[in-house]
Formats: structure tokens, sequence, C-alpha cells
């Protein structure tokens, strides 16, 4: 098979990995993907916004499937236009993935099938927003509804600060027009669980729980990121949450966008907080997760290709998917002063010897080639990613791996999957 695989980041370079040991697999193209890709297939120089453009390299090369890692694109249609030009993709339409675009339509999705989550309003006009935010008792939590590349989300304990946040979006235009509707939210309390599902139209094949480390600093302190490091599986998240979350979030879910006339096909992510009163969803994502995907696919053994032909196909109750029983752990390198500013073309050194090491994964995110070096492209740059027989030992051999890594300004944080050690 041909595939054309959409997007240049971790996600991207790990599902790349994956696919490549698919017997499958004739030929992997990536758009516009990244040094990590390029070790598995031929990057093409296509933004992974430019529709048109992949649609033009789909048809023109024959591509039997495309697949595609990050939202910007499934928002904007890109399933639908390869659809329409005669070309399989995996992935949600436009219209289904307004579940993770459009968190105002997500609300009411959930609102109108049952399913658990934060109590919360909407609004399109500050003056309301700021009334409502005036008259709750709680802390409140202010979204922008539209993507804003995980950092439209304020988590507020004072209504001045949330007033603010509604300011900025609203009246600031933070966001630009993702922020011109506002959801204002109740805040939730617990341990956070990444969920992630491959879906057909009509069956559900939950993959292994992750947790994500969203805040910046250890001890989740300081501002949100994309997610600096992740872990599969998180102990939180029982056989039996296993269950009661299948039961009363992602199955509703899937029957209710089926009612709603917007079919989802593709991996849907829940986003969950696990409070004291049961799971509840915080956000969905129309995609894998960044860098969820990077442990869990470190533990899938089944061939990939498979699972998102059976996908595309309507075909999942087929299947089944075999997982390594290992845990792993992804640490991400970012470049000094993210989620904020940050210096790119920072040569990178120590790649080889890091990948050395035993069940190892250096899959590369924000990277770029430069005079036959690796240098640093982005904010998130690398996501180490280790197996172990434990937790504690797949935590110690990505942070082995990290430690042989060297770019100017490098931080990671050094506390990932400790909530998973004390847990187990
Ligand atoms: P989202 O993009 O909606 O998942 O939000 C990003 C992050 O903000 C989440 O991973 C949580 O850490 C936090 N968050 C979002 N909604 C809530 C909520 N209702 N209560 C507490 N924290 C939240
Ligand atoms: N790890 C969070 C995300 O993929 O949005």
């Amino acid at each position: 098979m041909k595939v054309l695989l959409v997007g240049g980041g971790g996600r991207e370079h790990a599902l790349a990995w994956k696919l490549a040991q698919s017997k499958k697999l004739k030929k992997l193209y990536i758009a516009p993907g990244n040094p990590g890709t390029a070790q598995y297939g031929q990057n093409v120089n296509i933004p992974d916004t430019d529709i048109p453009a992949l649609v033009e390299f789909a048809k023109t090369n024959k591509i039997d499937l495309a697949i595609i890692g990050p939202e910007d694109p499934l928002a904007g249609g890109v399933v639908d236009a390869l659809e329409k030009a005669g070309v399989m993709a995996f992935g949600p339409m436009a219209s289904a993935a307004q579940i993770e675009a459009d968190k105002a339509f997500a609300k009411q999705i959930m609102r109108s099938n049952s399913i658990p989550t934060a109590e919360s309003r909407t609004f399109d006009n500050f003056e309301d927003a700021k009334s409502y935010i005036a008259s709750r008792d709680e802390p409140v939590v202010v979204k922008a509804s539209g993507l804003a590349k995980g950092k439209g989300v304020f988590v507020c304990n004072e209504p001045s600060q949330a007033i603010l946040a509604a300011e900025k979006i609203m009246i600031g235009k933070l966001f630009g027009p993702a922020g011109r509707i506002v959801v204002v939210e109740d805040k939730l309390l617990g341990q956070e669980a990444s969920i992630l599902a491959f879906v057909d139209g009509r069956s559900i094949y939950v993959m292994e729980s992750a947790q994500d480390h969203k805040p910046i600093g250890d001890g989740d302190t300081g501002e949100n990121t994309g997610g600096m490091g992740a872990y599969s599986p998180a102990p939180v998240v029982t056989d039996k949450l296993m269950e009661q979350i299948v039961r009363e979030i992602l199955v509703p879910t899937i029957d209710g966008m089926n009612r709603n006339d917007t079919p989802y096909k593709g991996v849907l992510y829940a986003g969950l907080m696990l409070t004291q009163g049961g799971p509840r969803v915080l956000e969905f994502n129309a995609r894998f997760g960044d860098p969820e995907t990077q442990p869990i696919l470190m533990r899938m053994k089944s061939d990939l290709l498979d699972v998102l032909l059976a996908v595309c196909k309507g075909k999942l109750d087929e299947i089944t998917i075999q997982w390594d029983s290992r845990p792993a752990v992804c640490v991400v390198m970012a470049s000094g002063g993210y989620p904020g500013a940050y210096e790119k073309g920072k040569v990178i050194t120590g790649l080889d010897a890091a990948a050395k090491l035993k069940d190892v994964m250096v899959f590369h995110a924000g990277t770029a080639e430069k005079d036959g070096r690796i240098v640093t492209a982005g904010g998130r740059v690398l996501g180490v990613t280790a197996l172990g027989d434990t937790i504690a030992q797949a935590k110690a051999r990505a942070y082995e791996a990290v430690a042989r890594i060297a770019f100017e300004g490098a931080y990671c944080r050094k506390d990932i999957a400790d909530k998973a050690i004390e847990k187990s």
C-alpha cells in the first residue's frame, strides 16, 4: 500500500515508525514530516494545512490511504476533500472533527446525550460571560471554543481571574476567531487520564490508557503546554473504571454523533478528569494525542495499518489488538523558554547514543536538518520514550536516554510518571 501521513510532530514520527513495521506498507510519504519520519519514508514539502496540495499529491501519487495526524487539517475538511477525490482517509470529516474544534458543539453533544462533564455555559458576548462568572460561587475554567494549540484554557481560582481571561479572549482577541465563543465551566478536581479509542462509525476499540503532563513545571505547576510527557498505562484507570468510561462516555458519544448526523470515524480521544463522583469529560480530541501516542504505540504489538484500514472500512469489529503488558514513559525535551518564546537552530547531540539504549525510541518533534546535523526547530523538540518491566524502570530508562542528549537550553520535566509510580 502507498500511504500518505499528514503532520510533522512527535506523534507523526511514532506513527511513521509503527506503520513502517507493516508488511502491507510499500511506500510511505509524510507531509511535511520531520527528520525522524524521514527514516521511515519520504518527507514531502507540503504544509499539513494545505488541503488542495495534499489532495493533489494523493491523487498524483495514487495514495491508497491518507492518515491525518493534527487537528487543523481535520477541522479544515481534509478528509472530506480526500474522500471526494476518491482517496481513502483515516480521520473524521470536518463536521465530526467539530467535537474538538468547537468546544461549544462538544458541550451540546454531551448535554443532549447525558455524558458526564462539568456544568457549563456558552457565550458570544463578554458582558454576559462576566455576569455569569460573577454569579458562580465555585472556581471556573474559561475556554476559547475554537482551536488554540492547547493554550485556550484558563483554569481560574478567583472570579476576577476568570473575568480577565474572558476579556482577553473575547475583547482582546487573544486567539483570534477561535475565541469568538467562550465556554465557562466549573472547575473539576481529580487526576486526569487520556482515553483514546479507534472508532469506525459504529464499533469502538479502546486503546491502552495514558496520562499526559500538561503544565510546564514539575508538580504540575506553571503554564499549560501541548504536553511535556506521558505514560501508558495509567494505573488510576482500573478495568472497572475503563468499563464505566466506555459505557457512560464513549458509547453515548458515538451514538450521539450518529444521531446528530455527524458520524465519527478515526481516533476519538477523551480527556477526562477522574473526580470523586466518577469520570467527567474535559475535552474531546478528534485525533491521536501528542505525546500520548508515543508511549501507546511503543506498546502496540499488532499491525497499525491493519487497524487503520479496519476503521476506514467499518470493520473494526473484526480485529483485535495485542498490547505489550510492559509500561512505557515518554519524556518531552523542549526548547528553553517554551511555551513562551524560544530560540531555534541549536545543534542536538547524543541522539545515536540515546537510541542505542534497550527499548528506547527517540521521537523527533520540533527538529530540522541543517548542514547534515539535527537542530532544534520547535518548542517541543524530542519525545524520549522507553519501555520497562515496571513504570519505574521505564522512567529510569527514558531519563537515562535524556541524559545522553544535549542541546543549548534543553528543558524537560523531571517528574514524568511519578504519579503512576506512587500509585503502583
Ligand atoms: P482542555 O484543552 O479542555 O483539555 O484543557 C486543558 C487542560 O486544562 C486540561 O488538561 C486540564 O488540566 C485543564 N482543565 C480543563 N477543563 C477543566 C475543568 N473543568 N476543571 C479543571 N481543569 C480543567
Ligand atoms: N496531549 C494533548 C493533546 O494531544 O491534545
